[in-house]
């Protein structure tokens, strides 16, 4: 990535009609420069127009940095393939909180206050008594998180620094006890209370897999897969969840309301809930030899099938988490023992024609993060519905990063897009009695 040369153009010029106004231009550290547009309407009672914001700097931050064509993703400048090889999930959210990597001393106290706030208030176990069994997991957790605003008001005043950290830190260490709590609802059993002596990934597993029945030993090599997997979904950038979390925390909302706007909008299949479509997607296919039938589909404008967990708004070469992910998912094969798993075959027989075909390579569509995550959380014995709370578990310290960022940003105001409006003019109203 090279830094933006020094003889960059400070302003651009806007000409319309005989009219013309300089534009300011604003250079990162790195990426993309952007034209400030913020006095436009006021100087040319114009707006810009970009729906789904595909050429539109939200704000500026210093958390996540995406390169969509070299395929780059740096937490805080440190490439996702070394946090993820090197550093475990709990470091990263240090590191996307305070910009830092921890000392040896940083790290413990960090765990040390992470683990002290992972259980929940007794009350909210009966909240969840409150939903059918078979409700999908993405629908409790929306609420459980949304209600943590009734339960923890004590870390709700967002203008107070310490209250700020207060619910961060509960966020991040509540959010796998609800997650199993969700899990646990949903297959009639037990909720299991955190374990202080295990490890975040240790403890989200134990709470999700054990019975009262008998004793949980933990798997070292999947607790470690599933919190390299927290670690490839941590963050990224001003992705459609994020930009929620952002846009209600601009109103001033507390952060556990913020959290759970985000949450909704992870849900959707076009995003957070890619992982659970994608699995739903090779289960549908089926068998090798169906794969041109669906890749025809993939193509034809008039069939809305796509491939899930391929194409990405921002990388436009493959998605370095996924290469990642795929890995870890022979890994977990690897180590429950599973020879063959069909669905990986169809997965990676996808892969491979997809990329060779003219219309995926011409609009730069590879497997996301989303591809090979639903095999991997299926072989650790998640069912479907639990694969977007997941990806929603291991998100929320980037979301509550990105909003403690715009907090504390001095220039913060309410978000408030405007439109091109195409809709009637203004005309009287007519009583019923004159409607034909
Ligand atoms: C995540 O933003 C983030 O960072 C998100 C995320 C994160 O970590 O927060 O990375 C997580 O959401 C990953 C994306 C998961 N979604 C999916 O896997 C769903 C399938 N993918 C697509 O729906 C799509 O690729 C998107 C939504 C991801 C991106 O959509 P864009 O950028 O709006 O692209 P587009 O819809 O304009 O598509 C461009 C072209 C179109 O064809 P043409 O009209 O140009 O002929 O590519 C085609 C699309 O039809 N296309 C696909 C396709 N994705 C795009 N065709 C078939 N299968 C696909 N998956």
């Amino acid at each position: 990535m090279d830094a933006v040369s020094k003889t960059s153009p400070t302003t651009a010029t806007l000409k319309v009609g005989d009219d013309s106004w300089e534009l300011p231009i604003l250079s990162g550290t790195i990426g993309p420069d952007v034209v400030d547009i913020g006095k436009l309407y006021g100087q040319t009672g114009m707006f810009t127009y970009d729906p789904g914001f595909t050429s539109t700097a939200s704000c500026e931050s210093q958390i996540t940095y995406i390169d969509g064509d070299a395929g780059v993703l740096l937490y805080r400048g440190y490439p996702i393939e070394q946090l993820a090889e090197n550093g475990d999930f709990l470091e990263t959210c240090y590191l996307l909180l305070y910009g830092e990597l921890p000392t040896a001393a940083q790290k413990a106290d960090f765990d040390y206050r992470v683990t002290r706030h992972t259980m929940v208030h007794e009350q909210m176990s009966r909240f969840f008594h409150g939903f059918r069994r078979d409700a999908h997991p993405m629908a409790v957790l929306v609420a459980s998180v949304g209600a943590m605003s009734a339960f923890y008001h004590d870390s709700t005043d967002i203008s107070d620094p310490q209250q700020r950290m207060i619910a961060s830190i509960r966020m991040i260490a509540k959010m796998p006890t609800l997650a199993a709590m969700a899990y646990k609802y949903s297959i009639g059993q037990p909720f299991v209370y955190p374990k202080n002596d295990l490890d975040y990934a240790s403890n989200f597993l134990r709470m999700c897999f054990s019975v009262p029945c008998e004793e949980y030993k933990a798997n070292p090599v999947l607790s470690r897969a599933i919190d390299r997997i927290f670690i490839l979904h941590a963050d990224h950038e001003q992705n459609a969840s994020t930009s929620t979390v952002r846009l209600a925390g601009s109103s001033g909302a507390n952060p556990f309301a913020c959290i759970a706007a985000g949450i909704a909008c992870l849900w959707g299949p076009a995003h957070g809930g890619a992982n659970e479509a994608a699995l739903k997607m090779l289960g549908e296919i089926g068998s090798v030899d169906r794969i041109p039938e669906y890749i025809k589909r993939a193509k034809d404008k008039n069939d809305p099938f796509r491939l899930m967990g391929f194409g990405h708004r921002v990388y436009k070469n493959y998605d370095p988490r996924a290469k990642i992910m795929q890995k870890t998912c022979h890994e977990v094969l690897g180590e429950l023992g599973i020879k063959d798993d069909p669905l990986l075959d169809i997965a990676v027989e996808l892969e491979r024609i997809a990329l060779q075909d003219e219309y995926f390579v011409e609009r730069k569509l590879y497997p996301n993060i989303d591809f090979y995550s639903g095999i991997t959380l299926r072989a650790l014995g998640f069912p479907t519905a639990m694969f977007t709370v997941l990806f929603a578990l291991a998100r929320t310290v980037g979301w509550i990063g990105q909003w403690k960022e715009m907090i504390e940003d001095p220039g913060q105001r309410i978000g408030r897009p405007r439109q091109l409006y195409t809709g009637a003019v203004q005309r009287d109203y007519t009583s019923i009695a004159r409607r034909k």
